[in-house]
């Protein structure tokens, strides 16, 4: 029986360990699920959990928010006795968020085998906090599982051994490809009292783009601009909240519909009938490109070059011109014909994650 434990802590976990939970093994696996309370709002997480069908944890850290020394800090501690007590063969990590180095660090140190699922994804852009925690949390694992070719050239770029690499897919898309069909049945449109193909869906929270005055004023005024055209639906991160309310640009928002964050049904019911997204999020460039959405990323860089090279996503500078240029030009061109998805993002990237976890137990 091989042993796998999975740390995730935070919302964008959640959709990429549920596959592997249930993936057919070649051999036994048991799976021990530890969540560090990275994310603790009912909506960032309870509602995930729901959606996704995971089972209850079977450790909660709670570390909850903090400066990222404390939250770290938390995690480093509470994750050493856990690891301890479950003694597994893996510990599994997912992305790029501050529970992901967190958790490879601990096991790493005590000696115990670490994967990296989401492997080799690079902005290039050292001011992120993902992009660090990416870097360093591939250099420490043992096996880098990776979405596909172009993180496999970032990681040997890096001086990552062929050996310590294998391409398994893209996570984020076996769980959309299991669940769409559930999201398209909540009708979400019809709930917000929209019509499919007639409306905009909005979600920004890099803390790049929120936490600045100027720049998150900018985006404000992109997404009045545009409210005045066709409704926009704006599912608010609590950063993202508590910077508008902070910055007083709540008000400038005009008519576009602030709603709560949305659980992953409701977001994915929400994308794929809508006529454009504006987002800064590294999901939804991969989930608009499988469902075929155009979308608007405001970054200047993008970790799913992929998603650019398919036609879907277009990187603008987040000011409220550029956006409103280039959300004129998604309106005025038909939609686009549906690309071909990339290799390996075909719904059975968890199956060899963990096959490849399973072919590695005895090499060390
Ligand atoms: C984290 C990830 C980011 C990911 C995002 C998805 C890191 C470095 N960043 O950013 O990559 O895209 O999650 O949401 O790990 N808060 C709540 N309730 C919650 C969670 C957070 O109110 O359940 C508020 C707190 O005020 C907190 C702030 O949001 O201080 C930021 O939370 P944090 O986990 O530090 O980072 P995110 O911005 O969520």
């Amino acid at each position: 029986m091989t042993r796998l434990l999975h740390v995730v802590g935070a919302r964008p976990n959640f959709m990429k360990v549920a596959p592997l939970l249930r993936a057919p093994a070649p051999a036994p696996v048991e799976h021990v699920l530890v969540h560090t309370g990275q994310h603790y709002d009912v909506a960032m997480s309870e509602a995930f959990f729901r959606d996704l069908a995971l089972p209850a944890p079977d450790e909660h850290l709670g570390v909850g928010s903090g400066s990222h020394a404390v939250q770290t800090g938390r995690m480093l501690i509470a994750l050493e006795p856990v690891f301890e007590r479950h003694a597994p063969d893996w510990v599994v990590v997912y992305g790029d968020v501050n529970s992901t180095l967190a958790a490879a660090r601990v096991a790493q140190k005590k000696g115990i085998r670490v994967a990296h699922v989401e492997a080799g994804v690079r902005s290039f852009d050292r001011a992120m906090p993902e992009e660090t925690n990416r870097v360093l949390t591939d250099q420490l694992a043992d096996l880098c599982l990776t979405p596909g070719a172009s993180a496999d050239a970032n990681l040997r770029r890096e001086g990552v051994p062929d050996a310590r690499i294998r391409a398994v897919g893209n996570v984020m898309v076996d769980t959309l490809l299991a669940l769409r069909a559930r999201a398209t049945a909540l009708g979400m449109p019809e709930r917000f009292g929209v019509a499919g193909g007639a409306y905009a869906v909005a979600t920004f929270h890099r803390a790049g783009n929120v936490d600045d005055r100027g720049t998150l004023g900018e985006i404000v005024h992109a997404l009045a601009a545009l409210a005045t055209m066709m409704p926009v639906l704006f599912p608010v991160h609590p950063r993202t909240r508590a910077r508008l309310e902070e910055f007083g640009l709540a008000g400038a928002l005009g008519a576009v519909q602030f709603v709560e964050p949305q659980g992953y049904l409701e977001t994915i019911g929400l994308v794929e009938r809508a006529r454009v997204v504006l987002t800064d999020s590294g999901g939804l460039q991969v989930e608009t490109t499988v469902l075929g959405v155009p979308c608007l990323t405001a970054r200047t860089t993008t970790e799913w070059t992929e998603t650019v090279a398919s036609g879907t996503n277009r990187l603008v500078a987040p000011e409220a011109a550029a956006i409103r240029a280039a959300v004129d030009a998604v309106l005025g061109a038909p939609p686009a014909a549906a690309a071909p998805r990339p290799p390996l993002w075909d719904g059975r990237a968890a199956e060899r994650a963990v096959a490849a976890m399973l072919g590695a137990s005895s090499t060390r």
